[in-house]
């Protein structure tokens, strides 16, 4: 088994550790330790390993599932990866609206056919027909990331429900990436509330801004959460025990205080940063969350000549549209979630660059 090279992750090794400004971070501003109880007791595993069972209960009232239908991962990203590992094989074939997070496709490209369908630019809308006409007798799964990541746009109730019903109707599953979701003002429900053929995945690291605690999940199914079980006792049995300590802190009890802080902070962000792009005359899409897929400025060639003139001039990392496919070499995405102090440092010193 080969798999591509995550193009996001390798730009950000070649910047993120020297540059002075991160204005890429898909997440809200980090949380400091201090926080939080950090102090779980012994640390042994997590038993159970699927993740404690009050844990579980309080993600399974979130997603219409039972505790016993929730898996605690490390990281959303696991949540994915186990989902892949279970429900594809060589010869099956999976359709994954794109642009996206590179690992919603890459992984299952790794183990089968897998058909993108390009959201439309500029509001990047999902054409529902464009997914049916992509679905094959061999389709086994279909995988929607909303809000998505990297353009903020999110798909409304009517047109999730419209894609859950076409992987109904030809016997495959919905996985819901909705790490994004709890960022929306007015956040859709979780796709397992739509039924038996959905999974949800998410995880703690971008609205409470915790991505350092490698805490995430899955619901769906029981018999899709059983064959996740089986692959977990192979990546990493279960999660750790830092980061359900403080997960738990979150998810029974304080997760409307930080939720309503991380929103106030984005929503203050989006307007420096919209107030920004209008000056320099870029298009603002008004995205869901703290990241904005924009139009490189006319006068640079592509977004990886755009990317690597802004950091090597002034020390401020954007992401390249190309690390989202070649399609996307038009576009740079911005992370507007870091703290505003920064924000505001590293849009001055882009707008020294433009
Ligand atoms: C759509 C999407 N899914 C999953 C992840 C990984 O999240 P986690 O830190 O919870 O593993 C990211 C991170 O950027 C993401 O954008």
């Amino acid at each position: 088994m080969d798999v591509a090279p995550f193009e996001l992750e390798r730009w950000f090794a070649e910047y993120e550790h020297d540059a002075d400004v991160m204005l890429a971070e898909s997440g809200v501003r980090s949380l400091p330790a201090s926080d939080f109880d950090t102090d779980p007791g012994e640390l042994g595993y997590v038993i159970p390993t699927k993740g404690a069972p009050d844990v579980r209960a309080a993600i399974a009232d979130e997603h219409d599932r039972t505790a016993d239908e929730v898996v605690c991962t490390v990281g959303t990203q696991e949540a994915n990866f186990l989902v892949f590992q279970s429900l594809l094989s060589p010869g099956d074939h999976a359709v994954v609206v794109t642009p996206t997070y590179q690992s919603l496709h890459a992984i299952p490209e790794s183990i089968c056919d897998v058909t993108r369908v390009p959201l439309d630019p500029p509001e990047w809308t999902l054409d529902v027909d464009a997914v049916a006409e992509a679905i094959r007798p061999e389709t086994e799964l279909v995988v929607l990331n909303n809000p998505n990541n990297p353009t903020g746009r999110q798909h409304d109730e009517e047109t999730v429900r419209a894609v859950y019903d076409l992987a109904v109707d030809a016997d495959a599953y919905l996985l819901g990436d909705e790490v994004y979701r709890l960022l929306a003002e007015d956040p859709l429900p979780p796709v397992t509330s739509l039924g038996d053929r959905a999974i949800s995945t998410s995880g703690l690291s971008k609205t409470y801004g915790l991505a350092g605690l490698r805490f995430g999940w899955l619901a769906g199914p029981s018999e899709v959460v059983e064959a996740t079980e089986r692959w977990k006792d192979y990546t990493t049995i279960s999660p750790t025990k830092f980061g359900q300590h403080v997960a738990r802190q979150v998810l029974t009890g304080r997760e409307a205080e930080l939720r309503e802080d991380a929103l106030a902070h984005v929503r203050a962000n989006h307007e420096i940063t919209a107030e920004w792009a209008r000056e320099h005359g870029i298009d603002w899409p008004d995205p869901v969350g703290c990241n904005a897929f924009l139009e490189v400025p006319a006068s640079f060639e592509n977004s990886a000549t755009f990317c690597r003139t802004v950091v090597e001039e002034s020390s401020v990392v954007l992401a390249p549209g190309r690390c989202f496919g070649d399609a996307y070499d038009d576009y740079f995405r911005i992370g507007f979630g870091l703290p505003t102090a920064e924000l505001r440092e590293g849009l001055d010193r882009v707008s020294t660059v433009l």
